[in-house]
């Protein structure tokens, strides 16, 4: 199957990453652009003036829209029940979210409602919100468990984030993420707790059902110790998970050393990252994932974004998406707080939630960029370039999805 999308006014041609430093800001446009796609791939793309005379089965004309790389969604917590919106209320009247957690709240409520919730329950309110994301132009999305913090539940909400991929024709990664908070019939026995959810049996039933690509932890004062995230994550790739670390959000604790350390995928939010940090970072494989959705929903300072393009590092950016600090699912809303609170540009954005996104997933290959023989995950824009997408702040101007060559929302 050959099909032709013609009358592209601006291809933006985002090179596979990861791309460092001044890279992410010096991406190619191509105005009046074709695309040709066989079967589930990129076949050739350029100016009209170029495009190779052949046959097409289907023929696309877009009017002069833009079209950009499907966006990747490289960290969220999209598979939970119910809501919080009482902690949000109450954060309006002064609660912090780290006092809520400690208050019982946090995590463990959203624990207490994907334990009482069934299988079914928990896909369909999960499939929901991932419908929307696709709408918002997310064609591969990662999901953690994290809500369950028991072996059966974890499993459950793996499971659950496995089946969404069909359900939603877009790809799904998925991370385990068992020790996200100590659960109560743990309380004061955190190390008990990390032993537990790394049990080999448990660890086996992940591997052998393929249900977790990665491995995570919360490592942060009041969740996981450097040491106790270290033990828990190796465990985790005995049994083939890669490490990614939620590191340095509220506090700096040392994740980041110690996920460089185990040759971790990513490290997420980075809030308190230190100089010394970047600098390791600078010399490492790992994607640092900045999240500020969660600095405009709960507070507190946003990460260095300026500091660490300017040292070289490739910055993916991703929703964060979950009940408790950040309820955004739509990255072209990160985009827009990628720009007006990080100050990257808006070009920085988009790389940010394509090819690097794309290698956070450990996905560089496949997914993130124009490429030929790439994946054919396209957005067709309702506006004639790119930039107008962050600055028009919360407008949606996704009007075609494409994943793997063909239509998924319109
Ligand atoms: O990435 N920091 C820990 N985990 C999530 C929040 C989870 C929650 O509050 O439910 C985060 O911010
Ligand atoms: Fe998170």
């Amino acid at each position: 199957m050959r099909t032709v999308i013609y009358n592209i006014g601006q291809l933006v041609v985002v090179p596979s990453g990861p791309l460092r430093g001044a890279a992410m800001n010096a991406v190619e446009r191509i105005d009046n652009a074709v695309v040709i796609i066989e079967d589930e791939s990129i076949a050739w793309f350029g100016a009209k003036g170029n495009a190779p005379k052949t046959d097409y089965e289907e023929a696309i004309d877009v009017h002069g829209r833009c079209v950009v790389p499907g966006l990747i969604d490289c960290h969220t917590h999209a598979v939970y029940a119910g809501d919080r919106a009482d902690e949000f209320t109450l954060r309006t009247k002064g609660a912090t979210y780290e006092q809520i957690m400690q208050a019982g709240g946090g995590i463990r409520s959203s624990m207490r409602a994907v334990r009482g919730a069934s299988e079914d329950q928990l896909r369909s309110e999960s499939q929901t919100r991932l419908k929307r994301m696709v709408s918002c132009g997310t064609t591969t999305v990662e999901i953690k468990s994290g809500y369950g913090l028991s072996p059966d539940a974890e499993l459950k909400m793996l499971r659950v984030a496995r089946e969404l991929a069909e359900k939603t024709q877009i790809d799904v990664s998925t991370t385990y993420l068992g020790a996200h908070a100590v659960p109560p019939e743990f309380e004061g026995r955190a190390d008990e707790y990390i032993a537990a959810m790394s049990d080999d049996g448990l660890l086996t039933t992940i591997r052998d059902g393929s249900l977790a690509e990665f491995a995570d932890v919360f490592c942060e004062r009041g969740a996981f110790s450097v040491e106790q995230s270290r033990r828990f994550l190796e465990a985790c790739k005995r049994f083939g998970m890669t490490p990614k670390v939620h590191a340095e959000q509220l506090s700096h604790s040392g994740a980041t050393r110690m996920a460089l350390e185990l040759g971790a995928a990513s490290v997420d939010h980075l809030e308190h990252v230190s100089d010394d940090d970047i600098g390791a970072l600078a010399k490492s494989e790992t994607i640092p994932v900045l999240l500020p959705g969660c600095n405009l929903f709960i507070g507190g300072q946003p990460a260095p974004a300026r500091k660490m393009i300017n040292a070289n590092l490739p910055v993916a950016l991703a929703t964060d998406h979950n009940p408790g600090s950040c309820t955004i699912e739509s990255l072209g809303v990160i985009m827009s707080l990628a720009c007006t609170m990080l100050k990257m540009t808006p070009m920085e954005a988009l790389v940010a939630c394509t090819a690097n996104a794309a290698a956070a997933l450990r996905r560089s290959r496949v997914v993130g960029a124009i490429e030929v023989g790439y994946q054919a995950d396209l957005l067709v824009l309702d506006i004639p370039r790119f930039e107008l997408w962050p600055y028009r702040v919360g407008v949606n101007p996704v009007r075609d999805v494409i994943k793997r060559g063909r239509p998924i929302y319109r």
